[in-house]
């Protein structure tokens, strides 16, 4: 899960996680999770996603950081919002109005740039690495976002001996050992939605369960 990897996988366009809409869990669930206009909201491993606009067209603004240029590039452009480049350190941003698109590590991103943010928005972010690397972005992830920030969490279940990752399986009892020591966690949605994605099927799976969970801070 190097970066290579996915800078291979955005090359040759091998991009099935990309959704051609708005995920409708985070349409469903989005508006009742307590943001107020213009609140902040992080979007780590954020790749093209088009959650980006409909967060937007709430009226919130956007933090993503993505380690493929290109994804960020292809972002702007394909819907067509002009944006403009700065450096920062390490980091190529592309920043336009209401967004701040880092391009780079998250491992690298420091707690500055995000330290307004009200809700973390992880689709397909925390699935894509293996258990190992999932310890550390979290231990990255809550050193670097304010405390009072909440978690909007989009995971899969499955048998992972069935199918290779990404995306891997991440059981609900690790979610739990990962954030309960901090968070409350909230169960919005969980539904197995193997009919949906064929080619999981084909690749040996029998269910698997999507699941959709609202992180609080206890304190
Ligand atoms: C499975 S995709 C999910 C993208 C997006 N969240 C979505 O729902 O479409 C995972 C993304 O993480 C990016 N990525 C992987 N490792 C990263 C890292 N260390 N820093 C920043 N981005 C990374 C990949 O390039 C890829 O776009």
């Amino acid at each position: 899960m190097d970066h290579n990897f996915w800078h291979q996988r955005w090359q040759q366009d091998k991009i099935g996680f990309h959704l051609e809409e708005a995920n409708p869990l985070l349409v469903k669930y989005g508006p009742g999770v307590g943001l107020s206009p213009d609140d902040e909201v992080f979007v780590p491993l954020c790749g093209k996603s088009l959650d980006m606009i409909w967060l937007r067209e709430q009226g919130f603004s956007v933090v993503g950081i993505e380690v493929s240029d290109l994804a960020l590039k292809s972002f702007f452009e394909s819907n067509t919002i002009p944006c403009r480049n700065l450096q920062a350190g390490e980091f190529n941003i592309y920043q336009a109005n209401g967004y701040m698109l880092y391009s780079g590590d998250f491992f690298a991103l420091n707690a500055d740039v995000i330290q307004s943010c009200k809700l973390v928005y992880d689709r397909a972010s925390l699935v894509a690495f293996p258990e190992e690397m999932r310890k550390q972005y979290v231990h990255h992830l809550l050193s670097i976002i304010p405390a009072e920030a909440s978690i909007f969490l989009i995971t899969l279940q499955y048998s992972q001996e069935q199918m290779q990752g990404p995306p891997f399986s991440v059981p609900k009892s690790e979610i739990e050992s990962l954030f309960g020591d901090s968070y409350n966690l909230e169960i919005l949605s969980e539904k197995d939605v193997l009919a949906d994605h064929d080619h999981f099927r084909q690749q040996g799976l029998t269910s698997l369960l999507e699941t959709a969970i609202l992180l609080t801070p206890t304190s």
